[in-house]
């Protein structure tokens, strides 16, 4: 299949319409077969359930292109269960999993010249989602959805390629609403957006949130989880209720423990403990595994020794096995990459 003549080395972290996107809409209590359509735009009644109250809830992941020409995805098993538990807190009818696979794997085939050629530097952001459609106007859920998946080609989620983040400790508590911080629902970005604008604003790269009951402890930023190397080499990762229980992190914390043989600690972060950390980081799809190289919180800065010109060691090891795993050329775990084609 010839690929899109794209300037792959230079994509950034946005939307590109392609051809082709999958559709299942649920009615009557059943979904049906689902289909791969052309059209981008999506009409739907004014009194829609996803426009009066929020009723949509999203995933992502992406296909890459291997050293040896295949094209696959990294753990989409997980993105399935994990779009069901957002499906179940919000009342929403679960797309079965096991069509969440096979449909990523017609959408990946359909739209095959925008997935990246191997070693560009781009991937294939895969981006499914399910809304309420029918009017809705008492406060209820919907009785009919969508699920769409629509792909889009990628470049590096932040700007500056591996050059290491500034994140400032928000001031805005991104609300979990109603204790929903842990799932991909439209409403919890929406209540990040001023933040992230502010932070922009102020020259940051991301915010990193605090717990909103006592502002102690580290939860994530507004895309990404943390993680964080002790002296003796330890990684650490928040463990909270209210952040998104990210794939990329679950699985540094393996490749950490089996790959590298280091010790691993998945519990509560306290902010006064991140000027002991000699390195720290981002870690998502978008975000892959982004350098931190400094914290703001007003007036008082926590620099990691790391530095603010390249990864530090640690979190560049753990960044060459991640991306090595999923580009084909380090043996993965098993079940962890699904090849499309
Ligand atoms: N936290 C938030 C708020 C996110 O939006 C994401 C991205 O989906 C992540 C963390 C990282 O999760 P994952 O590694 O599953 O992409
Ligand atoms: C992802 O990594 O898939 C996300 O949803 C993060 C978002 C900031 C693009």
């Amino acid at each position: 299949m010839e690929k899109k003549n794209l300037d792959w080395a230079n994509l950034g972290f946005g939307y590109m319409q392609t051809e082709k996107r999958y559709v299942s809409n649920y009615k009557n209590g059943a979904w049906d077969e689902g289909a791969i359509i052309d059209d981008a735009n999506i009409v739907l009644n004014e009194c829609a359930g996803v426009f009066q109250y929020a009723q949509t809830i999203f995933e992502g992941l992406k296909a890459y292109t291997t050293e040896d020409g295949r094209t696959v995805t990294f753990r989409p098993d997980l993105n399935a269960s994990r779009l069901a538990d957002s499906a179940r807190r919000l009342e929403m009818p679960v797309f079965p999993e096991d069509r969440f696979i096979d449909a990523i794997e017609q959408v990946v085939k359909a739209n095959m010249e925008y997935v990246p050629p191997y070693g560009s530097g781009a991937t294939l952001y895969i981006r499914p989602y399910m809304m309420g459609t029918n009017p809705v106007i008492g406060v209820k859920p919907a009785d009919e959805y969508q699920f769409r998946i629509f792909v889009t080609p990628v470049g590096p989620y932040f700007k500056g390629g591996a050059k290491p983040l500034t994140i400032r400790v928000s001031d805005f508590d991104r609300a979990a609403p109603h204790g929903t911080g842990h799932i991909k629902a439209g409403l919890n970005y929406a209540m990040s957006l001023h933040a992230i604008v502010s932070a922009h604003e102020e020259g940051f790269d991301e915010n990193m949130y605090l717990d909103p009951q006592t502002r102690t402890k580290v939860e994530e930023t507004g895309g990404a989880n943390f993680i964080f190397v002790t002296k003796d080499n330890k990684l650490v990762t928040p463990k909270s209720d209210s952040i998104l229980p990210s794939i990329t992190r679950r699985s540094i914390m393996y490749v950490a423990e089996h790959y590298l043989g280091m010790t691993v600690e998945h519990r509560e972060v306290y902010y006064d403990e991140l000027q002991d950390f000699v390195e720290a980081g981002l870690c998502g799809t978008a975000a892959v595994i982004s350098p931190v190289g400094k914290v703001v919180n007003k007036d008082k800065e926590i620099c990691f020794p790391s530095g603010m010109d390249v990864m530090g060691d640690v979190t560049k090891k753990l960044y060459d096995t991640l991306t090595g795993i999923q580009m084909g050329h380090i043996e993965a775990p098993e079940g962890w990459i699904k090849t499309i084609c």
